[in-house]
């Protein structure tokens, strides 16, 4: 129904413009119409050129110049990457963030939970001779944080984690990211899922200091 409507106005709107822009002689539009056509097709070797360059240059444009992964995070320090970890090779979140359920900071991995593994794993490969470094010189591996909360909001993972909350939830398919895209979370997204779940909406007790 609504289509028919639409496709109505378009029409009448159509009508309305050849009356005007022909200034009521609405025969003109016709043999304007058949003079572009004579024309378009007189031309139509230049216009096939000129349409082939644009769609040249269009996908030249697009291949190079594709704003470098705009859905991708920043660049970390070594080239991590969960969807390999946690994804093909299943390892827990946990594993890794082990504090996620107990404590307000779920903690990154220090360098030694990496070489547990890499000590026998891939150990001569150059990102992993960059964890020794940061081993051999008791440097913690600088991190970039990708997650952002507004300076003033309490958060706490423990009571959420012991709801069963999956980390997805809050962090999108981690286990499908190379690198982390990271969000900046607003409280509209808190508000939701707390009015959804029933729990504590009294936000100015429970999350702003
Ligand atoms: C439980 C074991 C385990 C732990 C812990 C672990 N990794 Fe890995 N990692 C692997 C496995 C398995 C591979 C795949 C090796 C292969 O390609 O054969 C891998 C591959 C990698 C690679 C190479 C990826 C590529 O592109 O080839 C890097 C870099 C890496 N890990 C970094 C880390 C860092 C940094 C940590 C610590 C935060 C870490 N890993 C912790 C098991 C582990
Ligand atoms: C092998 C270790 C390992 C495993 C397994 C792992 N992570 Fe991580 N995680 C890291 C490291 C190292 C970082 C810091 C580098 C980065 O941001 O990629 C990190 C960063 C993060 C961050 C970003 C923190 C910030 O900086 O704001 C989140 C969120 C996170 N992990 C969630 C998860 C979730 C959810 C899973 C399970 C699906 C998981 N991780 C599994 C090692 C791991
Ligand atoms: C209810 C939403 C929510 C859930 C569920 C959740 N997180 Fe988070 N996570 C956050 C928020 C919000 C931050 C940012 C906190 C900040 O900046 O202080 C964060 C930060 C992190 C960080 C960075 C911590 C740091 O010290 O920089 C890691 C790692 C992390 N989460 C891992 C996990 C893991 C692993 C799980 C599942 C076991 C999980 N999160 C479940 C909301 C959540
Ligand atoms: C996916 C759903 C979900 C999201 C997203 C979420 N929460 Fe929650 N939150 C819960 C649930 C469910 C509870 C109730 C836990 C309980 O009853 O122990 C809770 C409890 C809390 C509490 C404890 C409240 C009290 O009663 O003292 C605080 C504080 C809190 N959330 C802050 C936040 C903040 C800040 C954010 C946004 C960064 C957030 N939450 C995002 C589901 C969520």
């Amino acid at each position: 129904m609504e289509i028919i409507i639409a496709s109505l106005s378009l029409a009448t709107l159509a009508c309305i413009v050849i009356l005007i822009g022909t200034r009521g002689k609405p025969v003109r539009f016709f043999t304007a119409t058949r003079d572009v056509l004579e024309t378009l097709k007189l031309n139509k070797g230049p216009l096939f050129s000129t349409f082939l360059i644009v769609v040249l240059v269009l996908f030249f444009l697009f291949y190079f110049y594709t704003p470098p992964a705009a859905q991708i995070g920043p660049a970390q320090p070594i080239a991590f990457s969960h969807r390999l970890h946690a994804g093909v090779k299943n390892i827990q979140c946990q594993f890794c963030h082990p504090y996620a359920g107990q404590s307000i900071h779920p903690g990154l991995p220090p360098v030694e939970k990496c070489l547990y593994c890499h000590n026998y794993i891939i150990a001569g490969h150059p990102e992993i001779q960059k964890e020794h470094d940061y081993y051999n010189t008791n440097t913690p591996t600088p991190w970039r944080k990708v997650y952002y909360l507004p300076e003033h909001v309490l958060f706490n993972h423990e009571r959420h984690i012991r709801k069963d909350i999956a980390c997805q939830a809050c962090h999108g398919p981690v286990e499908t990211m190379d690198r982390l895209q990271g969000e900046r979370f607003k409280m509209g997204f808190c508000v939701e899922c707390h009015q959804q779940n029933n729990a504590n909406l009294g936000c100015w007790i429970a999350c702003h200091s």
